[in-house]
């Protein structure tokens, strides 16, 4: 029960994820192919923990690599973090998105079965609720139309694990709705580091910190929130790290099918972020207001109660240590692990 497959293990979640995996003494193997990654954050992970990652360079889909690592370690459950995330980028690469996430998925999911590793947690979002039919937003909650190839890579996801485990009830799923995550591990050592500009809004704003972007362009002012700016349900990446902990446990009752919102339950603006964020460096940060993102909901955050009560699991963190630690990893690795 004790080793844990994490693939996208050097990503901004999936590292945070191991070092929580490692401190509840699991033992953690990662595949990796680093297209959106370095390897410098696992060093980093190790350094940490004081433990060893057992690590793969290697693609999902690489079906010899797969057969290796579960023939090299007696893995109990995969957590499935690998994939393309940038929501634009989907957009204009609709096959790489569909490709890279759901073939991998499928190619990952033939080998597991073969090896009977037949226990998964997925990566799932917020995004596969669409223009959520209500707020704050339960797992029952229908899905939606998603807005970009990179969300409909989720949803559908989603449902293949689920045809997956509804027709082999050895199999266990969870998946895991995650809402915003940002903030980094306390040590200042590891980080979300985006190529190039980023997207997300977090990234953007401690780039406007160190001075490398010039301000923070808000996206819209005219929705209907208490201020008009977009509003999250932003989550500490350690917190929602600890949940996959806790979503292993749970895989140990055999539950089948289990979905959860990971979130904190409460909603924060964009104005709001970037006045937290101002008291955590202590310096203002310069901002204008644009139209609106295509694409962009007005609000969005969760009902996460379910994962307190069947997870044991519940947020720790609030916007003021997310905005802390996001500029203390920033302000030591401006040029994150480059
Ligand atoms: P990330 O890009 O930092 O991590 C993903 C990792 O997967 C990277 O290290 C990348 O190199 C690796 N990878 C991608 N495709 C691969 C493949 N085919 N084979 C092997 N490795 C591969 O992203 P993240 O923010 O840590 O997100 C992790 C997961 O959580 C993703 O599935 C993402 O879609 C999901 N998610 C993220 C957010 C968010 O806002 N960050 C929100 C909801 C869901
Ligand atoms: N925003 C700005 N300026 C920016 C970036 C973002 O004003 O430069 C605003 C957005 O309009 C939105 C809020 O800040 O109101 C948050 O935007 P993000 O891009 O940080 O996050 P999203 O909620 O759009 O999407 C993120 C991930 C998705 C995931 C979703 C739900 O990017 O992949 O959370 O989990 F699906």
């Amino acid at each position: 029960m004790s080793t844990i497959l994490v693939t996208g293990g050097a990503g901004f979640i999936g590292s945070h994820t191991c070092v929580e995996l490692l401190d509840s003494g699991y033992d953690v193997v990662v595949i990796d192919n680093l297209m959106n990654s370095s390897k410098e954050s696992l060093k980093r992970v190790e350094k940490i923990t004081g433990k060893k990652v057992r690590f793969y360079e290697a693609d999902i889909a690489d079906r010899a690599a797969m057969t290796k690592i579960l023939e090299e370690n007696d893995i109990y459950g995969v957590i499935h973090f690998a994939g393309l995330k940038a929501v634009g980028e989907s957009v204009e690469k609709p096959l790489e998105y569909y490709k890279n996430n759901i073939s991998g998925t499928l190619e990952m999911c033939d080998v597991m079965r073969k090896h009977g590793v037949k226990n998964i947690i997925f990566s799932s979002s917020a995004t596969v609720y669409g223009e959520p039919a209500q707020m704050p937003i339960t797992e029952k909650c229908p899905k939606g139309q998603c807005t970009n190839p990179y969300g409909w890579t989720k949803s559908m996801l989603e449902q293949i694990l689920t045809d997956i485990q509804k027709a082999d009830s050895e199999w266990n799923v969870i998946l895991l709705r995650y809402f915003n995550p940002i903030g980094a591990h306390k040590s200042g050592l590891i980080g979300e580091d985006p190529n190039g500009i980023p997207n997300n809004l977090m990234p953007y704003i401690t780039k406007v910190a160190t001075g490398q972007l010039p301000r923070v362009n808000v996206f819209g002012n005219d929705y209907p929130t208490p201020d008009g700016t977009g509003v999250r349900d932003y989550i500490h990446v350690v917190d929602l790290a600890r949940g996959h902990v806790n979503a292993i446990k749970k895989l140990e009752e055999n539950p089948g099918v289990k979905v959860y919102n990971l979130g904190t339950g409460k909603g924060y603006s964009v104005l709001e972020v970037i006045e937290n964020f101002s008291k955590a460096c202590g310096k203002e940060i310069p901002y204008v207001i644009t139209d609106r993102r295509a694409g962009d909901i007005a609000e969005c955050y969760a009902d996460a109660s379910l994962a307190k009560k069947e997870l044991n699991w519940e947020a720790k963190y609030g916007i003021k240590e997310m905005c802390e630690d996001s500029w203390n990893w920033q302000k030591n690795n401006p040029n994150g692990y480059r």
